[in-house]
């Protein structure tokens, strides 16, 4: 239709539809009358010409075209992506790159808004920003100067939460929040729920900080203290597993809160010497230190498939380029703090990971749910692992080890060199596996056939390509049969499916809770950083079910948990065809 093709950008490369809308929404530059006047390649141009720029810093006769050429072409072919402030903003006035932030916050009122002001900053440059409120003293606690009464973590927060609320307007995207509280604090078990009442708090992801000494009590159904952050002092102990019992009723009812193992967070802190971390970003799959941010990308293995085998020595060049450019995108971040600039030049995180996990598995024809599918993560994150710390060092023998290096984990004969004090996040890539046409992050497929509203309020009935492939192939395929998998998502037990495609075609809901721990675990094993997961549970699943879960998370290692239950929001972001 004339009126969709006028609205969106015109481009060469193999954009979807859905693509061009997002990138025409946020990401193309526009005129001061709100046209997009930037094509999708003059995007990737203008971010891969930037980024190039930092090579000179280190070799001014470097051939920077060649650089620029090198990063293109990884973009465009869809194999790297970086995280969307690094494509909105690069090359551009904002120059904010990075996705990830977190902010300390003290137990005094100049703090918190000093933070509050902060994150404004931060949010109207398209980052997004992690604290941890766990040192403001609990509600009702005195207060000295005043002789009032402290109002407590949790109505601070909301105060974070308006803030960003008021700023979505005016922003690049919308300002996401992860706020953390120990679950030591007094405060926790109205922290656990406060999100049960709905339209509280939306802006904010919430997790609890679990303690090694909280999950023993657990296990052992004893009590624990808390402990008043402003005095140090234990103030009550209570059993571990009616707070545990609650985050699982919370968790269950609504989806939050999400977990976090903070001792293991911190038993995998690199940088210990500069301190402890207290909180992650707002998707969890990065821990920072106060004022620490990080800019991410991901690696998308759908591409890297060539006669049914991964490519290893495509998948290293690209994982040696992502590294590269990476690096230099910590030269060129315009930092919206002078603190964030000093915490993030001394360590120099970087986070690659992976999206397209799925689209790979089913190229290789193996069930997400299967041994195989952990086996395959464990190879080729292990691969991706081994080959971003190559190419750190690389870095760091041309350019030097970041500056926090004598005293880290680093510091051994073994490892003399060292540009990245991490260099390893599964992000979510929401938004980039759109651009990319990729299946999101380390997620199975959520649906095999979905409906989509066209810009002009028509429905469209689509499929994985790879899926009509197959049943093309298969002699199977029909329009009719694609509508009637949009409205139940999952091909299982339908008879018009060849077996072997349902095996392979699994989407998040076949696949058991187990399993989608399984695949978190398998890359957490070689991730540096944190994993960004889904468990996925059925409307049916019980309580105990989940507290099952979080258990068997703990064991498997993992950092963090964030589990969903199919239909307990309201609003889902993918909602499956209803039938009429
Ligand atoms: O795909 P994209 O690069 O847009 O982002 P993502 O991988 O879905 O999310 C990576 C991180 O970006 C999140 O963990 C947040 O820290 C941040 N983010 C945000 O601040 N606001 C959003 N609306 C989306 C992501």
């Amino acid at each position: 239709s004339t009126k969709l093709d006028s609205e969106l950008p015109k481009t060469d490369l193999p954009l979807s539809e859905n693509a061009l809308v997002v990138l025409a929404r946020r990401y193309l530059r526009k005129d001061n009358r709100g046209k997009v006047v930037e094509r999708p390649e003059d995007m990737f141009r203008r971010v891969a010409r930037t980024i190039a720029q930092a090579d000179l810093r280190y070799d001014p006769d470097v051939d920077v075209d060649e650089v620029a050429d090198f990063f293109y072409g990884l973009m465009t072919d869809f194999k790297f992506l970086p995280n969307s402030p690094t494509l909105m903003n690069a090359g551009r006035e904002l120059g904010q790159l990075s996705a990830c932030f977190v902010l300390p916050i003290h137990d005094s009122i100049e703090s918190i808004f000093d933070a509050v002001k902060h994150t404004a900053m931060i949010h109207k440059s398209g980052g997004g920003t992690g604290f941890s409120f766990s040192r403001i003293r609990p509600e009702g606690d005195r207060v000295q100067t005043t002789h009032g009464v402290a109002s407590g973590p949790i109505s601070f927060m909301t105060i974070f939460d308006v803030a960003t609320e008021t700023i979505k307007q005016g922003g690049t995207r919308r300002g996401a929040n992860m706020g953390i509280l120990r679950v030591d604090h007094p405060d926790i078990e109205a922290f656990i729920t406060a999100k049960t009442q709905t339209d509280r708090l939306n802006n904010f992801n919430i997790s609890v900080a679990l303690t090694e000494r909280f999950m023993e009590a657990v296990e052992r159904e004893e009590d624990y203290g808390l402990v008043n952050p402003a005095t140090g002092q234990e103030v009550a102990r209570i059993p571990a597993t009616r707070v545990f019992d609650t985050i699982v009723e919370s968790a269950w009812a609504s989806g939050e809160p999400g977990i976090v193992y903070l001792d293991r967070i911190n038993q995998a802190n690199p940088t210990p010497h500069l301190g402890e971390i207290e909180s992650t970003n707002p998707c969890g799959e990065q821990p920072l230190l106060p004022y620490e941010s990080c800019n991410l990308g991901s690696i998308n293995l759908g591409r890297f498939v060539v006669d049914g085998a991964i490519d290893y020595p495509a998948l290293r060049e690209a994982v040696h380029g992502a590294v590269h450019f990476l690096d230099n995108v910590i030269d060129l971040n315009r930092f919206p703090l002078e603190q964030i600039r000093e915490m993030t030049l001394r360590t120099r995180k970087i986070g690659l990971g992976v999206m397209g996990f799925a689209d790979l598995l089913i190229q290789l024809g193996i069930p997400y749910n299967s041994a195989q599918a952990g086996t395959v993560a464990e190879e080729v994150m292990g691969f991706i692992n081994r080959e971003s710390k190559a190419a750190s060092a690389e870095l760091a023998e041309r350019r030097g080890n970041f500056p926090a290096y004598k005293g880290s984990v680093y510091d051994t004969p073994e490892t003399p060199y060292m540009r990245n004090a991490t260099t390893t996040t599964i992000a979510p890539t929401g938004t980039i596996s759109i651009i990319a046409g990729a299946s999101s992050g380390i997620e199975p497929l959520f649906s095999v056939s979905y409906v989509r509203k066209v810009l002009d309020g028509t429905e469209l009935v689509e499929a994985h390509p790879l899926f009509v492939q197959a049943m093309e192939k298969a002699g199977a395929y029909s329009e009719a049969l694609l509508e009637r998998i949009a409205e139940r998502g999952s091909v299982q037990g339908m008879d018009e499916v060849p077996e072997e495609i349902q095996r392979i075609f699994v989407t998040s809901m076949d696949v058991a809770p187990e399993d989608h721990i399984a695949v978190q675990a398998a890359f957490q094993r070689h991730t540096d950083n944190a994993v960004s997961k889904t468990i996925n549970f059925p409307e049916s699943a019980t309580k105990d079910d989940i507290r099952k879960a979080y258990l068997l998370a703990w064991r498997q290692g993992l950092k963090g948990l964030t589990i969903y239950r199919y239909g307990s929001r309201p609003v889902q972001v993918l909602n499956l065809k209803k039938k009429e």
